[in-house]
């Protein structure tokens, strides 16, 4: 149930800040190795420009399952406690971390805002296998069918052959059957090592080039990707997939079903959301930070559920912003 009341669609423009903060601070370890740093860095200039905002806002999801990047707690406050408008987060300070330490491209600094109580509690699963495309496939792919039978369905409703489909896959061991399948049935994939919150975006942006997005990845990036196509419309469906003995061991004790597939409205339950991504290091939807002198140079794709709305935004920060913020202790 949404009861945090009407919010000012608006707020994105503030939201956007935060992702502002941490991709200008994560900017610092581009190519430099070093991740835990960077994700530190970007964790704490989030935390900063959030303490600004007015949201009341609970940590619902961290990376914490998987143990190596610094995430909030799930359960911490974040924002102006007692502000109108009661949020829950999930923050990605740094996505693709191994993207940003190696000096690749598609890094991206990601917040995800729903109304308090909206976002799916994965527990303690850290992998969930992933369909997503545009707005014509809402309903219409069911995902227990074989792959092939899903891309057909997909290029009907994209109006497309086969051929003309590009799935965004994650490069991993876990996915050559399904990659030797994509192939085999005559659609093309785009492979990146990591990053699939942006893989996940482009499948349900019609025209951005991929057409659907499929494969097992984080489940913190999953409820971030689903809040951002539950603003700007679009089909993603998931199925908690754990990939880690210590996930298998925790699913069994907690009694979770993972051959269940969660629709998007079952993941993000509200209509209430906003998804602000800023691009770190140059990458498949946004520019990544350029520094000069004066200035950062940030450009950030904003979503508001309220009424839809995406808007990509370059933003000249001040570098004295920029130190201000890194000066402070919200932590
Ligand atoms: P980083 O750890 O480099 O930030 O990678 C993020 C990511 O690629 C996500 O985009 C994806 O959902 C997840 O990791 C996949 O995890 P794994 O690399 O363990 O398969």
């Amino acid at each position: 149930m949404d009861s945090s009341g009407p919010v000012n669609p608006e707020l994105v423009f503030s939201l956007r800040r935060v992702t502002e903060a941490a991709a200008c601070a994560a900017f610092n370890w581009i190519g430099r190795g070093d991740s835990l740093d960077a994700g530190r860095a970007a964790l704490d200039a989030m935390r900063a420009a959030l303490a600004d905002i007015d949201i009341d806002a609970v940590v619902a999801i961290g990376e914490a399952t998987r143990g190596e990047a610094p995430q909030p707690q799930r359960g911490e406050r974040l924002g102006r406690v007692g502000s109108v408008f009661k949020a829950d987060v999930a923050v990605d300070p740094v996505e693709g971390t191994s993207y940003l330490v190696r000096g690749q491209t598609n890094a991206l600094a990601v917040l995800a805002v729903a109304a308090r109580g909206a976002m799916m509690n994965p527990g303690p699963v850290f992998y969930m296998e992933k369909f997503v495309a545009s707005a014509p496939a809402r309903g219409k792919i069911d995902p227990h069918w074989p792959v092939e039978k899903k891309l057909t369905t997909l290029a009907e409703v994209l109006n497309k052959d086969v051929s003309d489909l590009t799935v965004f896959v994650l490069e991993k061991p876990r996915h050559r059957e399904l990659v030797d399948r994509i192939l085999a049935a005559g659609a093309r994939v785009a492979l990146y090592p990591a990053g699939d919150v942006a893989g996940a975006l482009m499948a349900a942006i019609p025209g951005s080039g991929i057409d659907a997005l499929m494969g097992t990845g984080g489940t913190p990036e999953g409820v971030m990707s689903a809040c951002a196509i539950r603003g700007i419309g679009g089909e993603f469906l998931a199925r908690l997939d754990p990939q880690l003995q210590t996930e298998a061991k925790a699913v069994k004790e907690a009694g979770i079903d993972t051959s269940k597939w969660y629709q998007r409205d079952e993941i993000i339950t509200s209509d209430n959301v906003f998804f602000c991504a800023t691009g770190i290091t140059t990458g498949l939807m946004l520019e990544g930070v350029e520094r000069t002198k004066s200035h950062h140079k940030v450009q950030t794709m904003m979503i508001t559920g309220a009424n839809g709305e995406r808007q990509i935004l370059t933003t000249y920060v001040p570098n004295e912003r920029m130190a201000s913020i890194a000066a402070r202790d919200v932590a």
